[in-house]
């Protein structure tokens, strides 16, 4: 039996090109040797999204997103999270199982308490259950599925584990292994894609390039990546560029080496590095777009795949929850 591969993106914004080199294609690439997977966590993002034309759009948004980019939904199972009522039962049986002492000290949790010490607030202004118990809900979308491999970010590693507690409680509990313990997918060669001002690409930081902006908007925004002082004279060390680092992405081995060679020798100033990096991401994106753009434009399409990926996932679902529950003497 072929081992299973499941991940989620929270609908929160615009995909940027961090999202797919981090995330999106390399789960995709998983796909072809594990049976996959792939959601739309749209309850998690509704514990920070509360206007609801916003959220109901960015969920189509990362819908077409993952297919633009080339998910095949007849061999992946494609869904929404709020599609299979089994995953918060699941986590209501879950919660039983999960110490409060491990979510206090959950990295995100702790983030924000320290955010409001640092303000002098009361340390838990602004915090909802949602975010408190986030970790929960994560592990019953992974557990729920039998999922061996979780491809994810190092900063979702300590979610995975706290699924893997929570697995292991359970079966440790009973006697048997009721759940499937799941392991992080956290791929050493994806590096950590650089973002307009240098730090990581991250919406939170305002410094993305999107996925999916028109030519335009796409070429205003590589234009405003911050750069030094260096004349154009001047020879340019292309391992500290962010620029640079951005073009790697999107060149072949010797189109990086030639364009290295033309930072090195000087000449070439940052507006004509941009204008390259520019080419070479909308030659890229250009095909990515065109299809996001033709799938936004029949959304009731879109839905309908993403139904029909929940029709495929509910029955797997709703045999874990059974397998618990029986376990659990609530049968
Ligand atoms: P953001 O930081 O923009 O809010 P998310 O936290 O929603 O992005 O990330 C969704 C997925 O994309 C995660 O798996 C995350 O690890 C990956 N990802 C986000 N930003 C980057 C980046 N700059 N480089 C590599 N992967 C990233
Ligand atoms: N927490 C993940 C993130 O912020 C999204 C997510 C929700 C997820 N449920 C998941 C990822 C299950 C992997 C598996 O990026």
């Amino acid at each position: 039996m072929k081992k299973i591969s499941l991940t989620g993106i929270k609908p929160t914004g615009d995909l940027h090109i961090g999202n797919y080199f981090g995330a999106i294609k390399p789960a995709l690439e998983l796909a072809k040797e594990y049976d996959a997977r792939y959601f739309i966590a749209d309850y998690h993002a509704l514990n920070t999204m509360k206007n609801s034309k916003e959220l109901n759009f960015t969920i189509r948004q990362v819908a077409a997103g993952w297919l633009a980019c080339g998910l095949d939904p007849e061999k992946v199972i494609f869904y929404r999270q709020s599609s299979i009522p089994e995953v918060f039962e699941l986590t209501a049986m879950l919660m039983a199982f999960t110490a409060k002492g491990l979510m206090n000290r959950a990295h995100a949790y702790k983030a924000a308490v320290q955010e409001n010490t640092e303000r002098g607030d009361d340390t838990d202004a602004g915090i909802n259950m949602g975010l408190f118990t986030y970790p929960v809900l994560m592990a019953a979308d992974i557990i729920i599925f039998d999922s061996d491999i979780v491809p994810v970010g190092r900063d979702q590693v300590q979610h995975i584990e706290m699924a893997q507690d929570m697995a292991q409680s359970v079966n440790a509990n009973y006697g048997q292994q009721v759940l499937k313990v799941p392991q992080a997918g956290v791929q050493d060669n994806t590096a950590v894609v650089p973002g307009l001002d240098g730090r990581k690409m991250s919406k939170s930081y305002g410094n993305v390039i999107p996925l999916f902006a028109s030519e335009k908007a796409l070429h205003k925004t590589i234009m405003r990546i911050t750069t030094n002082s260096q004349s154009v004279q001047e020879p340019k060390d292309p391992d500290t560029s962010q620029i640079f680092q951005l073009y790697k992405l999107f060149a072949d081995e010797s189109g990086q080496a030639a364009l290295a060679e033309r930072y090195r020798a000087g000449g070439m100033g940052w507006g004509e590095a941009k204008e390259e990096l520019f080419s070479a991401v909308n030659r890229c994106l250009s095909p990515i777009r065109e299809r996001y753009d033709a799938i936004m434009s029949d959304i009731p399409s879109l839905d309908r795949i993403l139904k029909q990926g929940a029709e495929k996932a509910r029955p797997i679902a709703a045999a874990t929850v059974k397998r618990f529950r029986k376990a659990a003497g609530i049968d």
